[in-house]
């Protein structure tokens, strides 16, 4: 079983070996690439730059898929969250086309991988069906169809869909895919250790300064390098492009059905936040997976809640024998619906990042793989300019950077929820965490089972905005840029990089 980042523990986790580095590194050699962040897009990335012939070390902070690869729904689409007209409005309709084409190869490039090197990650094809509840979903449903269609997607209405579920009007949008993404990763890093690559696990990337060649300093020491590339979901450091990406929280479970009649195809409604559906064969068993109930981080209370929401919502519409595993996980939104894959903003030289996925990160990771590779090896790429993190669009986003930023704002003046005042540590229950006033100090508390209490100091190490509590995965949560500790205040997501304080009771 492979390690995550959070309390509970998702399907692809229990069905997935943890991955063991084939040999030792030294870290004071010189290198061609750093890619720090062993999730998809860095192990995909770290391979094609090893196949190209150049001398690369990956890095990871804990292990293999430890964040949000391992906690992904994994649907590879050309649907993407953010709907064509969406991006043919802030980008206009040959970017649109443009968009399309760089996430249909991207299916194309995990299928080559898996026949390439014979994964055995139950890769399928399947269609993809959207469909509409109601009359505004329905008026909402056609624009995006035109606009998928004009951008090159292959759709059509349908009469039918996949899911137990009522509806108005439906499309179908065909040449999409499902797999196992763990074991899919886990191949392509076997892969890349054959080329000649090096993987280190527990070695978080720190730092580094901007010079020819870059020295890049690690929690285990440092190492020189001609390029720096960070694929750890979001960059670390202080950087423009977390006013750019918001934090989002979203809930997912595999169900075991009593009729035994899984749905082969992908299935989304339109609610806003909408629920998704796709089943995964595992070692000949079937799970259906549905998600949904997505909110901004640690900006839930209770985050039970969503769990129990998503449940009734499966409860009522599926005939459930058992539900083996409920997960959540984080993605972070991009301000104008685009990610950014290029140059770190602010750091003209050889530092590189990619993030700002929204919901689409699997398919969108070896989009932003090709793309790193080839500015590495500068060569021509028609998506250079198109996915650049430095673009600016004065209209496109500009309502959601607002709104997510005073947001921000908000939350490093007063904290999102009120800090109730304690006067004794027995005020706080087993099991319950939570950021209070004790004599007239701020805490972030969290007892466990045992009654042990932990105290730490709430203030986030990255911009000291202050965390919240999450019931559902037992961990510390920052509202600002997503930010996660565990009990003991251990960074298990950044852009955090520095643990929270300890506090002596
Ligand atoms: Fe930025 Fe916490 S993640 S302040």
């Amino acid at each position: 079983m492979i390690q995550r980042d959070g309390a509970n523990i998702s399907l692809w986790q229990n069905s997935s070996e943890a991955f063991t580095p084939s040999r030792q590194v030294s870290l004071d050699q010189n290198y061609d690439v750093v890619i720090a962040g062993g999730v998809i897009t860095g192990v995909s990335t770290a391979l094609l730059l090893q196949q190209a012939g150049l001398r690369c070390i990956l890095l990871e902070a804990h292990t293999l898929c430890f964040g949000t690869t391992g906690g992904t729904t994994a649907h590879l689409n050309t649907l993407l969250d953010t709907p064509y007209t969406t991006i043919a409005n802030n980008f206009g309709k040959e970017n649109a086309a443009l968009v399309q084409q760089a996430v249909r190869n991207a299916i194309h490039t995990v299928k080559t991988n898996v026949t390439t090197y014979n994964i055995n990650c139950n890769f399928e094809e399947a269609s993809a069906f959207l469909f509409s509840q109601n009359e505004e979903q329905t008026k909402e449903l056609e624009s995006i169809h035109h606009a998928a269609i004009d951008a090159g997607v292959t759709s059509a209405h349908t009469d039918t869909i996949p899911v137990p579920v009522k509806f108005d009007k439906a499309i179908e949008v065909m040449n999409q895919a499902k797999f196992h993404p763990v074991r899919y990763v886990m191949a392509l890093a076997k892969a890349f250790e054959e080329a000649g690559g090096t993987i280190v696990q527990h070695c978080r990337v720190m730092d580094t300064d901007n010079t020819d060649p870059l020295v890049v300093k690690t929690e285990t020491g440092d190492l020189h390098a001609s390029w720096l590339i960070y694929t750890t979901h979001i960059p670390p450091g202080v950087n423009l492009l977390h006013l750019r990406c918001a934090p989002y929280r979203s809930y997912a479970m595999a169900v075991k059905l009593t009729s035994g009649s899984y749905p082969r195809d992908l299935a989304y409604d339109m609610y806003d936040p909408y629920h998704y559906y796709r089943t995964q064969i595992i070692d000949g068993e079937p799970y259906l997976i549905i998600g949904g109930e997505d909110h901004k981080t640690a900006h839930a209370e209770n985050t039970n809640e969503p769990f129990l929401r998503l449940e009734s919502h499966i409860r009522s519409h599926f005939d459930v024998q058992d539900i083996p595993y409920r997960w959540s996980s984080q993605y972070f939104e991009p301000a104008d619906g685009l990610p950014y894959i290029g140059h770190l903003p602010g750091n003209p030289g050889k530092i590189l990042v990619a993030t700002g996925f929204g919901g689409n990160g699997i398919t969108y990771s070896s989009v932003a793989a090709r793309l790193l590779s080839d500015i590495v090896l500068n060569k021509e790429n028609p998506y250079i300019k198109l996915f650049n993190p430095n673009r600016i669009k004065p209209v496109a986003g500009f309502t959601n950077f607002v709104k997510e930023n005073i947001d921000v704002a908000k939350q490093l003046i007063t904290g999102f929820f009120t800090k109730e005042k304690i006067h004794e540590l027995a005020d706080v229950a087993p099991g319950e965490g939570k950021v209070v006033q004790v004599d007239g100090h701020t805490l972030a508390l969290y007892k466990d089972e045992y009654g042990e209490v932990h105290a730490l100091n709430p203030r986030c190490t990255h911009l000291k905005c202050t965390v919240s509590w999450s019931l559902a995965e037992k961990c510390w949560e920052c509202p600002c840029h997503g930010a996660r500790y565990d009990i003991n205040g251990k960074v298990l997501t950044g852009p955090a990089d520095i643990d929270l304080e300890k506090i002596t009771l």
